[in-house]
């Protein structure tokens, strides 16, 4: 059975990070909050607690997972954190929604990183969960709390529904800060490679870095989780210019609007929230949980408007990309 403990970032009991971190000590699951979405976490150090990971999400064992840390000196004690190009001013972005990629030792087992000798590093900008990793006495390796394939996490009902009892505690509490996940970086050399955007944009990595560049699928240096089928809905979803949906959907009463509150109220129709448009971040916060309701509604097609593709706007457009076809009504 798994506990459910009422916790979140910035309001937990000091009982309430015992629980977890007897589960992490013991080799089981713990689902917990950060400021992105929530993690699946286990023991980044046993093998059998990372294949514990993999089996809960249904994850394809050839994609690494991200290892979550309490400081920069833990992440010295377990990774060649000192090789990395830039590492000194990268560490000023934690804690924080950034994932670098770095060397590990023997001591990151080798499920976690799926056999690479690299890890993706974090320090997560929410107390539980760097308490939860200090009183775990290791770092904790966590993949989004969601099956593989599927949006990631930002409710625990989402959670329990796809991953059942598979964690001993799951922590429960509001919809996490920025509700899309991480930055990934490779740094190499002078280039910052981004493997996934996230809310360090090109902007605040163009501070540190000459270039930013953005890799590519089917390039030499890739993220293995960007070749695999991501944050998508079961029914088929659309994506269109704001302006062209009223059209779209007129007379199709098989096809829901996923909007912004403004779209929704200048379409006067009915529609799947995705929060207030001049907040990027609540619109970014609504996004998965959107998605998840096309799936329960009555609703045959989604259809969800477009954004901007520049700053944290581009990164919300990578995962509506990805859960989404461009509209085309030959494909109706
Ligand atoms: O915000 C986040 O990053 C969340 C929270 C829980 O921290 N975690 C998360 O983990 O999104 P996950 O496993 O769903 O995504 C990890 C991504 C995958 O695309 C994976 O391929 C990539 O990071 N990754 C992990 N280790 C890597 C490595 N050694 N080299 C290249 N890419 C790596
Ligand atoms: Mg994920």
């Amino acid at each position: 059975m798994v506990e459910i403990i009422e916790a979140e970032c910035g309001r937990y009991k000091e009982e309430d990070i015992k629980a977890g971190a007897n589960a992490i000590k013991k080799g089981n699951l713990v689902v917990f909050p950060t400021e992105t979405v929530y993690g699946l976490g286990g023991d980044a150090t046993s093998d059998q607690a990372c294949q514990k990971i993999f089996k809960a999400k249904g994850r394809p064992s050839d994609n690494p997972l991200i290892v979550h840390f309490n400081s920069i000196m833990e992440i010295k004690e377990y990774t060649m954190w000192n090789k990395v190009p830039f590492h000194d001013q990268l560490e000023k972005l934690w804690p924080g929604p950034l994932t670098v990629i770095a060397e590990k030792n023997d001591k990151i087992c080798s499920s976690a990183s799926a056999g690479l000798d690299t890890i993706g590093v974090r320090i997560p900008d929410c107390d539980l969960a760097r308490e939860l990793i200090l009183r775990s006495g290791v770092p904790i390796a966590a993949p989004s709390a969601n099956a593989s394939g599927r949006p990631s996490a930002t409710s625990i009902d989402h959670i329990r529904k796809e991953l059942g009892d598979m964690a001993e505690i799951m922590y429960k509490g509001q919809v996490p800060h920025y509700g899309i996940e991480s930055t990934v970086i490779q740094p190499v050399g002078e280039t910052c490679l981004i493997l996934r955007p996230g809310a360090y944009t090109e902007v605040d990595l163009l501070k540190i870095f000459k270039r930013v560049e953005y890799a590519k699928i089917g390039e030499k240096v890739v993220s293995p989780g960007t070749k695999y089928r991501h944050y998508s809905p079961e029914k088929p979803l659309f994506r269109a210019e704001k302006f062209q949906i009223k059209d779209i959907i007129s007379g199709r009463h098989d096809m829901i609007p996923i909007l912004t509150d403004q779209s929704g109220a200048d379409m006067n129709c009915k529609y799947i929230s995705l929060g207030n448009a001049n907040d990027p971040y609540d619109v970014s916060r609504h996004l998965y949980d959107a998605l998840r309701r096309l799936d329960s509604s009555n609703a045959s097609w989604g259809i969800i408007e477009m954004f901007p593709r520049t700053g944290y706007f581009g990164s919300i457009m990578n995962r509506i990309d990805k859960a989404s076809i461009q509209f085309d009504a030959d494909l109706l």
